[in-house]
């Protein structure tokens, strides 16, 4: 009956960056490779929308491209399976690699990130 706690632990002790985001775009989960990535305290970011972790410039437009996605039939994300500018708290850049993909838990809708340091 613990299954989600070790599927938990085992996200958190990963090497990659890993966040999960749920139904309404918020962040639910933030492991600590995401934390040294981004360079926010998970306390900082967990509740808050996804919007915190994407560049300004990006900021804007992002919110539509999950939209779409959510609306769109397919479950295996093919968008973001490229390099990537992440914008890290104090404002500098780092190349990254992310591996996004679409999963539905009790009826609603959330996407899962893996996040390696692509520099
Ligand atoms: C789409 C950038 C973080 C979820 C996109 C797109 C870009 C982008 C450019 C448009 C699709 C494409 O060109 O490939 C970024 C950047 C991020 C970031 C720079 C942070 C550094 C996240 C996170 C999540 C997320 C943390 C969720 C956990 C999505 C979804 C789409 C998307 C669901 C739609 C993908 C599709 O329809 O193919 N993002 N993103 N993004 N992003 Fe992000």
């Amino acid at each position: 009956v613990h299954h989600n706690d070790t599927l938990l632990s085992a996200l958190e002790q990963n090497i990659l960056g890993v966040i999960l985001i749920d139904e309404l775009d918020k962040i639910i989960f933030f492991n600590s490779a995401a934390e040294e990535l981004w360079g926010y305290r998970r306390d900082e970011v967990l509740g808050q929308n996804v919007s915190v972790l994407v560049p300004s410039s990006l900021r804007t437009a992002h919110p539509q491209y999950i939209q779409h996605n959510r609306e769109g039939g397919q479950s295996r994300v093919e968008g973001m399976s490229r390099e990537l500018l992440l914008e890290r708290k104090d404002g500098s850049g780092l190349w990254t690699r992310f591996a996004l993909s679409r999963f539905s838990a009790s009826g609603k809708t959330g996407y899962l990130a893996l996040v390696r340091d692509a520099s």
